[in-house]
């Protein structure tokens, strides 16, 4: 009898490290899923609290603030369920009901395979919580956020089927990853006035970015793109920050490198280098 306890309790003991430990694993893989989506540096100010949010972007006639994602209760992610965080990041549906603007790219991020998504939200509930309150939308504009999304879901928005599982190699991972998880092509592809981007210029630079700023021609265009970058300056611009001629890459890339891109694994890399040479050339002349 006393043998029967012991082994039902060792059992039970082997049965709770199991559990344990898979959840500490997914912790890990959503630091990793982390890293490739840049250290959601958005959500970061550049001189302020990592994660903490509160930073200003500038939206047409509007200005909004990225949100608190660490696990604080009154002011971050710590009392949302995990499907509330989900309904946030892949539907655009904040807590309250609300729809949130597109500057939060949850049309890209519904691509994002459902283990990736779930190992995410695992990780960022790891983030030490830090007391901070989001302002709130700026707008001279009466009902900007009731109207402005319901034009924008009614009309625009695209959302992707995500798959449960993401590609591991390959052009199928890369394009996985530029478009739905690291969102190169979310800063790299141009937006219209209301902020829809413009698909025929894919990955062909805009001339004002998220922050207002010019972002690059990254297709293989040889004058106005990347054309003449090997593979390994690619992945090199994307572990280190470095350029081919040795130039520092600046502002939000440099972000997105330093709080999470650094940390991929090389392989990624050089399969996100690999794409960019397989997609279409397009002419776009960004800089003056
Ligand atoms: C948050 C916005 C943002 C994201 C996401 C982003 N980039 Fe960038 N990227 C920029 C900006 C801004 C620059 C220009 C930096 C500068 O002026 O030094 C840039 C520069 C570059 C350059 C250098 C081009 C040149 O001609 O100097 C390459 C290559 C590049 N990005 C590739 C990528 C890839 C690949 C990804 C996804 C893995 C990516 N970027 C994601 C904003 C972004």
């Amino acid at each position: 009898m006393r043998l029967l306890l012991v082994l039902i309790f060792l059992m039970f003991d082997f049965r709770v490290a199991q559990s344990q430990e898979t959840s500490r694993d997914l912790v890990e893989r959503g630091q990793y899923i982390f890293s490739l989506a840049g250290g959601c540096a958005c959500h970061s100010p550049p001189k302020g609290t990592p994660h903490a949010g509160s930073r200003e972007f500038p939206i047409p006639m509007a200005k909004v603030y990225s949100t608190n994602l660490t696990a604080d209760k009154e002011t971050g992610l710590g009392d949302w369920s995990d499907q509330q965080i989900h309904d946030a990041m892949v539907k655009g549906i904040r807590r309250n009901g609300e729809k949130l603007l597109p500057v939060m790219p949850y049309e890209a991020y519904s691509g994002m395979a459902e283990e990736d998504l779930k190992a995410l939200i695992a990780y960022l509930r790891t983030l030490k919580p830090i007391r901070k309150e989001t302002p709130v939308l700026k707008s001279w504009a009466p009902l900007y956020r009731p109207a402005g999304t319901f034009i924008w879901f009614k009309f625009f928005s695209r959302f992707s089927n995500a798959p449960a599982k993401a590609p591991q190699k390959g052009v199928e991972r890369a394009r996985y990853l530029v478009d739905h998880v690291a969102l190169c092509s979310d800063c790299h592809t141009p937006r219209n006035f209301m902020g829809v981007p413009q698909r025929s210029l894919y990955l062909a630079g805009a001339k004002k970015g998220p922050l207002g700023e010019e972002i690059p021609n990254i297709t293989p265009d040889k004058e106005t793109g990347i054309g003449d970058w090997s593979r390994n300056d690619i992945a090199d611009l994307l572990l280190t920050g470095i350029k081919p001629d040795s130039d520092n890459v600046q502002g939000l890339m440099s972000e997105v490198i330093e709080a999470g891109y650094k940390n991929m694994k090389r392989e990624d890399a050089l399969a996100i280098a690999d794409y960019l040479k397989s997609i279409p050339p397009i002419k776009n002349k960004i800089d003056k």
